[in-house]
C-alpha cells in the first residue's frame, strides 16, 4: 500500500442549458442538461495516516458553509469505508477550495468524485466505472458526470450520460453575484405545470452543436432561471451586462448563483471581464476535456 500523498484536481462544471422534464415519484426531477467541465477547480491531497483511524478533513481557500461532517468529501469516505483495507490506518485530506460553494458549479460534487477516484487508487480497489458511478449517484446527481467530465448530455437525475468529443475552442466568463443558492428549494419552487419543455435537446442536436460551439444556432436556456431570477433581481442585471458584452449565450449554471457568458475565445471573455469585473467578481475559464483527475493540476 502506497504511503505517498495523492493529489487530485476536482474541476467545476457548467450547465450549458438545463431543462426540467418532470417531477419524479422519488422527489427528484428528470432533467436534460449539457454538462461541461472547466479549468477552474479545487485541489485535494490525500495522505495515509499511519496508526490513525477514519478520515480527517482540512480546508483552505474559499469558505465552506455547514457542518464539516456533512461535507461530501467525508460522506464519500464513509460510503467507501466498507472497501478500506484493514491495515490501512487513517486518512488526512487537505482540500484547497477555489470553486465557490452554492454557486451552481458543482464544487462539492467534484470534490466527492475526486475522493471516490482517490480512494479507489490508494486502496487499490480497481472498482469499475459502473460501480463508481453507482456510489457517485448516492452522493449527488452531478457526481457521476464529474467522475469522467468533458462534455455530456445528462438525463434522468443527471446520471444517464452521453459523452461527446471535448470542446477544442470557446471560453466562458463566470460572474459571481456574491451570494450562495441552495439547490433543493429552487427545484421545489419550480411550477412544473407552467413549463412546456421548450428547451429539450436530443443527442443529435448536441453532437451537431458542439463542433460549432459557441455558435448561437442552438438556443441554450436554464429552466431554473424561472425561479431564481424573480427572487434575485441582480441575476437579471448580470444577464443584461453579459448580453451587452456580446456573449453568444448568457446563462445561469445549475440552480445558480453563477451566471456565465460563452465567447468564441479567451481574449473576448477577458475583454468582457474588464467591464463586468468593475461591478461583480468574475473568472475567465476554458473548457476542460476531463473530470476529477489523479496526480494532475492545470
Ligand atoms: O442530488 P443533489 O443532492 O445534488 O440534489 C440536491 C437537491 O436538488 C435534491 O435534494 C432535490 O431536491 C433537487 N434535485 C432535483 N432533481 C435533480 C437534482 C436535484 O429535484 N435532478
Amino acid at each position: 500500500m502506497s504511503a505517498a500523498p495523492l493529489t487530485v484536481f476536482a474541476p467545476a462544471k457548467l450547465n450549458l442549458g438545463l431543462e426540467v422534464v418532470r417531477l419524479r415519484r422519488d422527489g427528484y426531477h428528470d432533467l436534460e442538461t449539457i454538462f461541461q467541465t472547466i479549468d477552474l477547480g479545487d485541489t485535494l491531497t490525500f495522505r495515509r495516516e499511519e496508526g490513525g483511524y477514519g478520515a480527517k478533513l482540512n480546508c483552505t481557500g474559499l469558505p465552506i458553509p455547514g457542518e464539516k461532517e456533512d461535507n461530501l468529501v467525508l460522506r464519500a469516505c464513509r460510503i467507501m469505508e466498507k472497501y478500506r483495507p484493514p491495515a490501512w490506518g487513517g486518512l488526512d485530506i487537505q482540500l484547497e477550495k477555489r470553486i465557490p460553494a452554492g454557486s451552481g458549479l458543482g464544487g462539492a460534487s467534484s470534490d466527492a468524485a475526486a475522493t471516490l477516484l482517490a480512494l479507489d487508487r490508494l486502496w487499490r480497489l480497481g472498482l469499475d466505472h459502473e460501480e463508481l458511478s453507482d456510489l457517485a449517484l448516492r452522493l449527488g446527481s452531478d457526481v457521476p458526470f464529474l467522475l469522467k467530465g468533458g462534455v455530456a448530455l445528462g438525463r434522468g437525475r443527471g446520471e444517464i450520460l452521453d459523452f461527446f468529443t471535448p470542446l477544442s475552442k470557446g471560453a466562458f466568463l463566470l460572474v459571481f453575484p456574491g451570494f450562495a443558492i441552495e439547490t433543493g428549494p429552487v427545484f421545489r419552487q419550480l411550477k412544473m405545470g407552467l413549463t412546456s419543455n421548450a428547451y429539450r435537446v436530443s443527442v443529435e442536436q448536441v453532437r451537431a452543436f458542439l463542433p460549432r460551439f459557441p455558435s448561437d444556432r442552438m438556443i441554450l436556456k436554464n429552466r431554473l432561471e424561472d425561479v431564481v431570477f424573480p427572487a434575485h433581481p441582480v441575476m437579471g442585471e448580470i444577464a443584461a451586462a453579459l448580453e451587452d458584452s456580446e456573449a453568444v449565450h448568457t446563462l445561469m449554471s445549475g440552480s445558480g448563483s453563477t451566471m456565465f457568458g460563452t465567447y468564441p475565445d479567451r481574449a473576448s471573455a477577458q475583454k468582457a471581464a474588464l467591464e463586468i469585473g468593475v461591478k461583480w467578481e468574475t473568472h475567465v475559464a476554458g473548457p476542460l476535456p476531463h473530470g476529477a483527475r489523479l496526480g494532475w493540476t492545470p
